[in-house]
């Protein structure tokens, strides 16, 4: 059988201030697919990590009294630490200040001014140092006499300085002919739509230089030219593969990514300078680019300026990691903004995890406790109701991949939390508690299939809710290596005699004054 790779990359994060929902929600969005994967027989790499150069850090740097390579080393840690806050299943941590990227990037900078594709010239226009981009006269809008961004609201300076262009408006016209021929490249399809209208109007060139500041990768043939942050940023996802030693093992077994996700904010750069800068240093493009939409409080995006933030940290203290991650993943749309509060999240986490399938866990493991002496109860032959119960999960597997390959992540999750409902129902019409009195061959079938479907759901949860989930493994006595997607088909895999081992309780109700 051949390998079969999957590369999945979160977007790096500026360095600049506190974690907050919005970079959580990349992640987990991430690490969700990384985790199918790695539990569906593939090789996954999943990257993330930090973006460090640029005006915007050279400035945040400066307002804390701070050198900005100290600056980011201190933050980058705190970006770290969210990975492991998160439980990301991340690979690799990638900073924009090491090594292997300034080698990385100053090789596809030297395949463009080869290719022909870079001249030097000299900028004037907008520029917003927050969203670290260059604007259209028709992008900015006047607030007061104040120049902001039409679509990101953020402020605007202007720009005038000597500077090295990419040719972007040469690539207008291959860009269309390689988003025709590869219809998913760009996930939504909204979004699609979104950039190919945008581009179907004509590229202009790229200022990819700067000179007003020294925070950045010097342009290898003229120093006093910093690169433009996002061609350096964009060259993380390979650099994290050792480019430009393309025959190396990760290169080789990893490039193209399968899949970059990111905040539809980030789309331009993803969708149309990636592709372009990569055709143009003759590097395969990634296969697809998926735009998820912001996390709203109040209907607005999230955000510091704003003050609307519900901080991931404070959450995760207070409910859960699994929790946070379970409801962000369930409750909002992946593909649209959507909002969140306290009250939803309390609500999600007692309806679908303590009522439904914590609630089954629960019940079958003490049940089994009681009654079966902690041991796995022996099945006599499944009837047609037992049958049906756990064909719906079989029948169902190759639906649940085409899922997750599609990025249909809410509909994936609903899915399997309608197993979780019909194992709770299978185990209320069927009375176990009353089988006891008078059938208790009956009673163990019961018993016996139900922690098959607790296992094969569990499975399918682990994406979703890892470390709740390696609790019931653990609880079942099952092994690691035995979460995999192929397991929900081997109806052995729950062995009578065994023990189940005590277990607390996995997720807690909340009270609604909490
Ligand atoms: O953009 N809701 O970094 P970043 C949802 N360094 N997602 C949000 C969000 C919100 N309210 N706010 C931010 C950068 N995000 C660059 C990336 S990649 C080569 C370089 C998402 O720290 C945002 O869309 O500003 C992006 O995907 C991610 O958080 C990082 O944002
Ligand atoms: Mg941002």
């Amino acid at each position: 059988m051949p390998e079969k790779n999957f590369y999945i990359t979160t977007p790096i994060y500026y360095p600049s201030g506190k974690p907050h929902m919005g970079h959580a929600y990349s992640s987990i969005i991430a690490d969700v697919f990384a985790r199918f994967k790695k539990i569906d027989g593939y090789k996954a790499y999943f990257l993330t990590g930090t973006d460090e150069h640029g005006l915007k850090i050279q400035r945040e740097a400066k307002k804390n009294n701070k050198d900005p390579k100290k600056f980011c080393d201190e933050l980058s840690i705190t970006f770290k630490n969210l990975t492991k806050t998160l439980n990301l299943s991340n690979n690799d941590f990638i900073r924009t200040t090491e090594k292997r990227h300034y080698d990385s990037v100053k090789e596809i900078w030297e395949r463009l001014e080869k290719s022909g594709d870079i001249y030097l010239g000299k900028y004037s226009g907008w520029y917003s140092v927050s969203d670290e981009a260059y604007y259209d006269e028709e992008e900015i809008i006047d607030e007061n006499g104040s120049k902001k961004s039409k679509t990101s609201g953020s402020k605007v300076e202007w720009v005038e300085e000597e500077s090295y262009f990419f040719k972007l408006s040469a690539w207008s016209n291959k860009l269309l002919k390689f988003y025709q021929e590869n219809p998913k490249f760009i996930l939504p399809v909204s979004r699609r739509n979104e950039v190919v209208n945008f581009v179907k109007k004509g590229l202009k060139d790229l200022s990819v230089s700067r000179t007003s500041f020294s925070w950045g990768i010097p342009v290898p043939s003229n120093k006093k030219h910093i690169i433009y942050v996002w061609l350096d940023a964009l060259t993380n996802y390979i650099s994290a593969l050792k480019f430009p030693d393309t025959e190396n093992k990760l290169y080789r077994d990893f490039w193209p990514a399968d899949l970059h996700i990111i905040g539809k904010d980030i789309l331009r750069f993803h969708a149309i300078y990636w592709p372009a800068f990569l055709l143009a240093a003759k590097i395969k493009p990634p296969k697809r680019v998926y735009g998820h939409g912001w996390i709203l409080s109040d209907e607005k995006k999230m955000s510091k300026s704003l003050g609307n933030i519900l901080d991931p940290l404070e959450i995760i203290k207070d409910y859960g990691v699994d929790q946070l991650r379970y409801y962000l993943i369930k409750e909002v749309s992946l593909g649209n903004d959507g909002s969140i509060s306290l009250e939803n999240l309390k609500n999600c986490i007692n309806n679908d995890l303590a009522n439904n399938f914590g609630n089954l866990c629960q019940r079958v493991f003490s049940f089994i406790d009681k009654n079966c002496d902690s041991k796995i109860p022996s099945p006599d032959k499944f009837n047609t109701r037992d049958k049906e119960l756990s064909d719906e999960i079989i029948k169902k597997i190759s639906d649940l991949k085409y899922m997750i390959d599609n990025q249909e992540l809410n509909s994936y999750i609903k899915e399997v939390i309608n197993f979780s409902f019909n194992s709770n129902k299978y185990f209320n019409d069927l009375e176990p508690w009353k089988l006891k009195k008078t059938n208790k061959v009956r009673m163990n079938t019961v018993l016996y299939c139900i922690l098959n479907q607790i296992k094969s759901i569990s499975i399918l949860l682990y994406p979703i809710i890892p470390s709740s989930i390696e609790k019931i493994f653990d609880t079942l006595n099952l092994k690691k290596e035995e979460l995999n997607i192929e397991q929900i088909k081997n109806l052995n895999l729950i062995v009578p005699g065994k023990i189940i081992k005590k277990s607390n309780i996995l997720f807690k109700k909340i009270d609604n004054d909490n």
